[in-house]
């Protein structure tokens, strides 16, 4: 079923409803991909959908249109969740160009054969008139992929905005105000958080380039449709692409027998004790997704490890790994765990930590097999400190 955003401005995207790992995103409330059309003289598709589900997209465009009315189909983000459908698309479509810019036709031409498709590329400024409503684009270089693009319907005043003010949510309504806000900001935070935060200079440049657009519906290629919360996201993306952090510690730890948790616990009263907000996550009860979302905005990391075998615990070794590659910045760390007979646990959680180029607060704090009291006190005092700096920040 095909829905309306403005008159003849249509959502004919997929909802996957039970989809859970995107690859590797830990998508709690499904994901959707949406994709758009615009009924005009000339008509327009504005991206596609993931390629299992080009048979539903084209079924849904049958509903609305004549194929051979279809003249353009816009290609915002070659990435296959989107791209994934065009090869049917295009197939289906005798009459239709894809308009998208010089990168992005590089891309397509590498993931599918584009031998018989007819390509109009366009880039920042240049526009497609429909008939009554003009197609404005604008290059969003990394916001996702270097060939990322957002699309203005410039009469209808809405932006295609591709990935950005994207979220992994699904449901049966699609504007912003037909759903509770707080769990589309809460998606869009992690959506922002494990897909853009690397891109924070790119999503800058683009924000700034929507300054001077008057926006009255942002229809981004995953989830819900801003319309009343605009606003709101706009500026949160504003704060996360700054990587702007609040006065907030988080307490992460993997434990083999409980010495490394109980300097985590230490720590996380020493936070508790001077009034700053404090989370504690035990690595294998949560996920690489909701930990890399309470990064993302926290100014003081407290990282621990046991050793096992010289080196830090496995999935300890796999947060931090993920964290590299979104480099969040703006933070204050230091480690902590236990040992045995080896130390590299902590020392290797430290060698991370000059990677990301965190600010070390303290030396790591080590405990061989269980901690005493002294190493205890030093554990609620490192999170004392860790309170006080990140209180500067917020
Ligand atoms: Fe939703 Fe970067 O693709």
């Amino acid at each position: 079923m095909s829905v309306i955003l403005k008159d003849r401005v249509y959502w004919i995207g997929y909802i996957d409803w039970n989809l859970r790992d995107f690859h590797s995103f830990e998508a709690k409330r499904g994901v959707t991909y949406n994709s758009y059309f615009i009924k005009d003289n000339d008509c327009a598709l504005i991206d596609a959908v993931k390629g299992p589900f080009a048979d539903d997209l084209l079924k849904k465009l049958a509903e609305l249109s004549d194929f051979s009315k279809i003249k353009y189909v816009v290609c915002n983000h070659a990435e296959l969740d989107h791209a994934g459908a065009l090869p049917e698309v295009m197939k289906a479509l005798p009459n239709a160009q894809l308009v998208c810019n010089k990168k992005c036709q590089g891309t397509l031409n590498l993931h599918f054969d584009t031998s018989n498709w007819n390509f109009k590329i366009v880039s920042t400024g240049d526009t497609i008139s429909l008939g009554e409503r003009t197609l404005r684009f604008i290059d969003t270089p990394m916001v996702h992929w270097p060939e990322s693009m957002f699309t203005y319907l410039e009469e209808d005043k809405i932006l295609f905005s591709m990935d950005a003010f994207g979220q992994h949510y699904t449901s049966s309504k699609h504007f912003d105000y037909e759903v509770p806000t707080a769990l589309v900001i809460e998606e869009a935070k992690a959506y922002y958080a494990n897909i853009l935060m690397p891109f924070g200079k790119p999503i800058e440049k683009t924000l700034a380039q929507l300054e001077n657009i008057e926006i009255e519906m942002i229809a981004p290629s995953h989830g819900i449709i801003w319309k009343e919360s605009i606003e709101q996201i706009v500026s949160l993306y504003k704060d996360w692409s700054a990587y702007k952090a609040k006065s907030k510690v988080l307490v992460i730890y993997d434990t083999m027998w409980q010495s490394t948790a109980s300097m985590a616990r230490a720590i996380l009263k020493g936070v508790e004790d001077s009034g700053v907000d404090v989370k504690l996550i035990s690595i294998r009860n949560s996920n690489l997704t909701d930990i890399a979302t309470e990064v993302l905005d926290s100014a003081g990391i407290a990282f621990g490890s046991s050793t096992i075998n010289g080196e830090m615990m496995p999935m300890a070794g796999a947060v931090l790994t993920y964290l590299k590659g979104l480099k969040p910045k703006n933070k204050i760390a230091f480690a902590f765990g236990s040992y045995g007979w080896g130390r590299g646990g902590v020392d290797g959680i430290v060698e991370y930590f000059d990677k990301l180029k965190w600010e070390i607060l303290r030396e790591p704090i080590k405990s061989k097999y269980r901690p005493d009291e002294k190493i205890l006190d030093e554990c609620y005092n490192a999170g004392k400190m860790m309170a006080e700096k990140t209180k500067q920040v917020g």
